[in-house]
């Protein structure tokens, strides 16, 4: 199935692929990227106040000629220089130059200030005053969406949450309560086993797959994400990626495929947190190596801590074996 739409909560359809502003920077060239995005096919915009470039996407907006119904437009808040929810929306619509957003989002669960659900109480005002369609949040986790939806009069719409095949483990708990209580996801840098953490366990799969339908590797990880039934909000600065990503729209991966693709990232999720703990042993080894070694040079040491050759030996080889462990990771 092609790239479609998807029905929210409030009655509102969602193009389910998103061209983000996210990495841009500003001016003219944040403009052309934006514009290059839409001329090539992508109807969803999807920026934010902290990305700093609304006003830019607005300029590529108005430069399309194409209806204001025909771009789905997501901007969030993201408590820029302090400003209050209402007066951050009337900022973010003059920089878009629109009258309204389709979707408007709280960027962090940090942000929604004083309280969750005294934010979410302006997040519904913006929506009652007509300036976005829907409102939802982004980065909540289940205690957070917890409190909201607990004195919530509209539910949010929609979770924008970072989704790629390392942290689909961790976050499908996420995913599932959010899709029990009707709210839609959307996911974020779905491409980090290519742009960030290439050399994986997820690169076997991907690249097995991206052979056998002859597309490329961002198309899998793409139509992976498709799979899951979410969002998927992903950007990038050249025009033919970003007609690759349209067209992965049309890749049906098998189960078999999605499940290889999840296997693969538990695996690197796992060796992630063992690295992890490695490497903070080995900090706390250094660390005790350190104040040791000041300690009997000062002849601080108690007599009761001074260890016998052999100990402190072994206390050595200990430490220096987490250390090359450590840098043996880090390189
Ligand atoms: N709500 C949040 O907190 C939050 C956080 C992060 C992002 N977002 C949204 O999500 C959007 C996308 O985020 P993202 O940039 O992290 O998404 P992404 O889709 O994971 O990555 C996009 C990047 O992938 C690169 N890329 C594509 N194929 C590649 C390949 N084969 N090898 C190496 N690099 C490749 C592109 O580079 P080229 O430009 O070179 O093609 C592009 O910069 C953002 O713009 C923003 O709108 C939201």
């Amino acid at each position: 199935m092609p790239w479609d739409v998807i029905k929210l909560n409030d009655g509102t359809s969602i193009p389910n692929i998103a061209f983000g502003t996210w990495t841009l920077g500003n001016g003219q060239q944040s403009t052309d990227k934006v514009d290059q995005a839409i001329s090539v096919g992508f109807n969803h915009i999807d920026t934010a106040q902290s990305y700093r470039n609304e006003y830019e996407a607005g300029i590529a907006i108005k430069e399309s000629g194409l209806d204001r119904n025909d771009l789905y437009i997501t901007t969030k808040y993201s408590g820029l220089n302090g400003l209050d929810i209402e007066t951050s929306i009337n900022n973010s619509l003059n920089n878009l130059g629109v009258k309204y957003v389709d979707l408007y989002l709280i960027h962090h669960p940090r942000l929604a200030q004083p309280d969750i659900p005294t934010a979410w109480k302006q997040m519904e005002k913006v929506k009652a005053d007509g300036l976005a369609k829907s409102i939802g949040v982004s980065n909540f986790q289940i205690a957070d969406l917890e409190i909201l939806l607990a004195s919530a009069k509209v539910k949010p719409a929609a979770n924008q949450i970072l989704l790629h095949p390392y942290v689909v483990g961790r976050q499908t708990p996420l995913i599932q309560y959010a899709f029990d209580n009707n709210i839609a996801i959307e996911a974020y840098s779905v491409l980090i086993p290519l742009t960030h953490q290439p050399g994986g366990p997820v690169d076997g799969p991907v690249k097995d797959i991206a052979t056998r339908l002859d597309v490329k590797p961002e198309q899998v990880l793409l139509a992976w994400a498709k799979a899951k039934g979410v969002i998927v909000v992903t950007s990038s600065s050249k025009k033919e990626r970003l007609e690759g990503y349209l067209a992965a729209g049309d890749i049906d991966l098998t189960p078999e495929d999605v499940n290889n693709i999840d296997n693969a990232g538990a695996i690197g999720a796992r060796r992630m947190t063992a690295r992890t703990v490695i490497r903070r042993a080995a900090i706390a080894a250094l660390i005790v190596a350190v104040i040791f070694g000041i300690c009997s040079y000062m002849g601080f040491l108690p007599s009761m801590f001074l260890l016998h050759i052999s100990q402190s030996n072994a206390l050595i080889a200990t430490v220096v074996f987490f250390i090359l462990l450590a840098l043996k990771l880090y390189f």
